[in-house]
């Protein structure tokens, strides 16, 4: 695996498989892989001819400097995995390789998208999201771009500055990766004790309990309920929403649209989880 950490000779080895004839598929991440972002790997594999990941824990993206300050980030560990999965090619700069001075802002309108959820409890998230992915994709110009479907709102957003900016890369969301016990791959579990992982399986509980609730009750019932449950000692939830996984915007009944999406975010031992699930998609 080549290991680029500027962006002059990261792009100089795209551009070269690029003349040769091959689709270029990426995998952008903030490291402390998993087998989530090994199995975005495995997908770019199966999709394009040549594979990109990036490491680069985006600074800002963290509305909450001391997330920042404790993100894990396992390296070396992480360039042996990522060797291991027959990864192509690996970027890994730094924060002024991906910000240099003259880089211009984006100033990009998601409309209603970004103030629900995510956008609603970790204000300019999004924005460091969007700035980051876009600049990115400016750098590796990938043909495909392998995102999970674990942060719903987050490729939800990716695929509403791609369509704003026509940037030529196809999205592909990738399934969520879960332990056996079902909890959803996360480089923050590495946070939770022990008894803290088996614990946070309540958030899979919650959300398969929630879609048995369709039949018999409205998006606000279960969403109360659903909060109940997840108030449990140890847990403190910060939403549990039944939104149109179009818009993201909260429904009133299970019935106004195709695709219906459960999103939850849960504090546990100080680790802010989240997880969703969809209900019903035509
Ligand atoms: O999902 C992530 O790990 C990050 O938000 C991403 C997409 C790599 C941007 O920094």
């Amino acid at each position: 695996m080549f290991v680029f950490k500027k962006v002059k000779n990261l792009q100089k080895y795209i551009q070269q498989k690029k003349n040769e004839g091959n689709i270029i598929g990426f995998t952008p991440t903030m490291g402390a892989l998993h087998n989530g972002h090994i199995s975005l790997l495995k997908i770019s594999q199966q999709n394009a001819d040549i594979s990109v990941c990036s490491i680069f824990v985006n600074p800002t993206q963290f509305n909450d400097k001391k997330d920042l300050e404790k993100y894990p980030r396992p390296i070396v560990a992480d360039i042996e995995l990522l060797e291991k999965n027959n990864c192509d090619a690996l970027f890994l700069p730094s924060v002024e390789e991906v910000y240099p001075n003259n880089l211009q802002s984006l100033d990009l309108d998601f409309g209603k998208l970004d103030k629900v959820m995510e956008g609603e409890f970790r204000e300019g998230h999004f924005a460091g999201v969007a700035q980051v992915v876009k600049r990115l994709l400016d750098i590796v110009l990938p043909d495909k771009l392998f995102m999970g479907q674990k942060d719903f709102q987050q490729f939800t957003i990716i695929q509403s500055m791609i369509d704003q900016l026509n940037v030529p890369t196809e999205l592909v969301v990738c399934p969520i990766m879960r332990e056996e016990s079902g909890l959803a791959m996360s480089s923050r579990n590495v946070r939770l004790s022990e008894k803290g992982r088996k614990e946070a399986t309540l958030l899979y509980k919650t959300l398969g309990e929630a879609k048995q609730k369709m039949e018999q009750s409205t998006p606000k019932e279960v969403e109360k309920w659903a909060m109940k449950e997840l108030s449990a000692p140890g847990f403190k939830p910060e939403y549990f929403t039944i939104v149109d996984g179009y818009t993201l915007q909260p429904i009133k009944t299970f019935e106004e649209t195709d695709y219906v999406v459960a999103c939850l975010a849960v504090w546990l031992e100080g680790v802010r989880l989240i997880d969703n699930d969809i209900l019903k998609k035509a």
